[in-house]
């Protein structure tokens, strides 16, 4: 076996536990399996090795520093490279979630956006050269499901680097706080404006790393049968996996926005849901 090491964030279950399965099936080199809850994460490695299947595991929230730094620690002791990062951890509050709105935005922006942010930027130094990250982004992120022309503008001004990014995040949650998310062109979607920050973070981190052979690009998986969609969806995690297994083990390229039919779509051109899924 290589040296090589791929890891994916959010691991113990639905999407993130097809792709820890496919990468174990078909890559030549250490798969880490993560997960926030111990139990969780070691009960996954079990059952893949029911499969025949070997990853190794390590605790890692996303969301919480001492996890993250733990987990670099770990990579640096080790004095491992990642080949592969698959940024899948994520939230997502259904229409009936008794939460109040102003904490369901708070709470999706830290996890989806925030905590990804925060995550891969303190993993960088460990990526290797030529190094591959796939964003699991959604539907949601494409960016004309923001309905303010002026918002979308900014987000996809060339100009735009991260610290504009996260001020935009940080205008949602305050728009979001004061009941004003709808009236200042935000829509009613936390999700969407998480998502849109991912895509948006992609692009830009995937110029930032292109001259270290480093491709970064981001998938919508499809409506996927998991706990987040209450097993809703309609395809397997092991479907869902597809595209973001190939953006990972040979991508065609960087800085890509990827349908769940594997086509790349334009992040800020039609809704693909209505040109591609035929459903608007
Ligand atoms: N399902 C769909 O139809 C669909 C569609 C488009 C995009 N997506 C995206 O696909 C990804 C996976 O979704 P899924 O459907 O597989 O959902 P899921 O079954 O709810 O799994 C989400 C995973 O993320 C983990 N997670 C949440 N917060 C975390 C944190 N702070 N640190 C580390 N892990 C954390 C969860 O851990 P616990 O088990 O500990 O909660 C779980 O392992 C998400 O990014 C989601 O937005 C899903």
């Amino acid at each position: 076996m290589s040296n090589k090491l791929a890891v994916v964030t959010g691991a113990n279950k639905g999407l993130g536990f097809a792709l820890v399965k496919g990468l174990c099936s078909k890559y030549d080199g250490t798969v880490y399996l993560t997960s926030r809850d111990d139990k969780r994460g070691k009960a996954a490695c079990e059952e893949l090795k029911k499969l025949g299947l070997n990853a190794e595991y390590h605790q890692l929230d996303i969301a919480k520093h001492e996890s993250v730094k733990r987990f670099c620690d770990f990579l640096k002791h080790k004095q491992k490279k990642i080949d592969i990062l698959v940024n899948n951890a994520g939230i997502l509050f259904l229409k009936d979630a008794p939460e109040p709105k102003w904490y369901q935005a708070e709470e999706t922006i830290f996890v989806n956006f925030s905590a990804l942010v925060n995550f891969t930027e303190a993993i960088l130094p460990f990526v290797s050269d030529h190094g591959k990250i796939v964003n699991i982004s959604s539907s949601s992120g494409h960016l004309s499901r923001i309905p303010s022309e002026e918002l979308r503008n900014k987000f996809k001004s060339v100009e735009l680097n991260l610290d504009d990014l996260k001020n935009l995040m940080v205008d949602y949650v305050k728009a979001a706080k004061e009941g004003k998310e709808k009236e200042k062109g935000w829509g009613d979607s936390a999700y969407v404006v998480s998502k849109v920050g991912v895509n948006a973070y992609t692009f830009m981190l995937h110029k930032k790393l292109s001259k270290r052979g480093i491709s970064v690009n981001c998938v919508h998986p499809g409506y996927v049968m998991s706990d987040m969609t209450r097993g809703g969806g309609s395809i397997t995690p092991e479907q869902g996996a597809v595209h973001a297994l190939r953006l990972a083990l040979q991508p065609e390229g960087g800085g890509l926005y990827v349908w769940h039919d594997g086509t790349p779509v334009p992040w800020d051109g039609p809704d693909p849901r209505s040109y591609i899924d035929g459903k608007l």
